[in-house]
């Protein structure tokens, strides 16, 4: 089962926004089949978080919970009105794992533990991450199997990509020797300006493999949905974010050869 953390050290750039919406666009082809996505939400700032976009409820601090041992990640997967995507909600407790967690041996590949344990029933699982630089980071990064890294495509994207390139190797050398770089996506893409199409060509030149070639363009519309508890082909089925999100899961599910796309 292919576990790809969506990921910058940056903060803001549109990492949930695609989560949520690459996980709906995902659905809407592998639902056909009878196949479900999986989104893990490790983002402790619930307020902001694919869980309060996708459920008005406040999740409860279950998945701590499961990182201690006390629970099975599994008990905590619920459905989500997305048809087709299956949800571990995050929790403001994510926060105090670093402070519990991280003096235990071995504790950044708890969570790779537990994710791994989750039966094999799901075509895709999604982990949303936080932006800082640590525990929980390097956590994600233990448990994926691939890296989508989503810059906003400006002046400092390239600089926030070299530097989380280097934890990805120190992540592969000390702790997932597996870990593969999946894709690099521009979010709040402006493509008419000069610097788009320098950021782009830069992005290029220096991920060949990587560089996805769709972007996800500006568009209000990403800024409402999250308010509505709707994706964006529910909330604004015509729109252009509409459109590059189904681009996006179209290029993803190819890229990691799901059937059907
Ligand atoms: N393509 C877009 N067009 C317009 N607004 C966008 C776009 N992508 C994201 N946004 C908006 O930018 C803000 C930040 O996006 P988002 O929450 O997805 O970023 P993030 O990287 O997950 O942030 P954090 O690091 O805080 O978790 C949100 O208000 C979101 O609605
Ligand atoms: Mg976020």
């Amino acid at each position: 089962m292919r576990r790809i953390a969506i990921t910058n050290l940056k903060g803001g750039v549109g990492k949930t926004t695609t989560a949520v919406n690459l996980a709906a666009g995902l659905c809407r082809k592998l639902r056909e089949r009878g196949e479900r996505v999986l989104l893990i939400d490790l983002d402790p700032q619930i307020e902001a978080s694919a869980s309060s976009w996708l459920e008005r409820s406040d999740p409860e601090s279950r998945l701590l919970g499961a990182l201690r041992g006390e629970s099975g990640l599994i008990d905590l997967v619920q459905e989500t009105s997305v048809p087709g995507l299956d949800l571990i909600p995050g929790c403001g407790g994510l926060a105090r794992a670093e402070v519990l967690l991280s003096s235990e041996p071995g504790s950044e590949t708890v969570l790779a533990g537990v994710v791994g344990a989750l039966p094999e029933r799901w075509s895709v699982v999604l982990l949303d991450t936080p932006p800082a630089h640590g525990w929980l980071m390097h956590s994600a990064l233990a448990a994926a199997s691939d890296v989508l890294v989503v810059i906003e495509s400006g002046a400092m994207a390239l600089g926030s990509l070299a530097g989380l390139d280097r934890v990805v190797s120190l992540v592969r050398q000390r702790l997932n020797p597996d870990l593969e770089l999946f894709g690099v996506l521009q979010c709040r893409a402006d493509a008419r300006t000069r610097l788009y199409r320098e950021v782009d060509e830069l992005l290029k030149a220096q991920f060949p493999e990587e560089a996805l070639s769709t972007i996800v363009r500006t568009d209000v519309r990403l800024l409402e949905a999250p308010g509505h508890c709707q994706d964006i082909f529910r909330y604004a089925p015509q729109s252009r974010a509409a459109e590059d999100f189904s681009q996006l899961a179209d290029e993803v599910g190819a890229r990691l050869g799901l059937r059907g796309f």
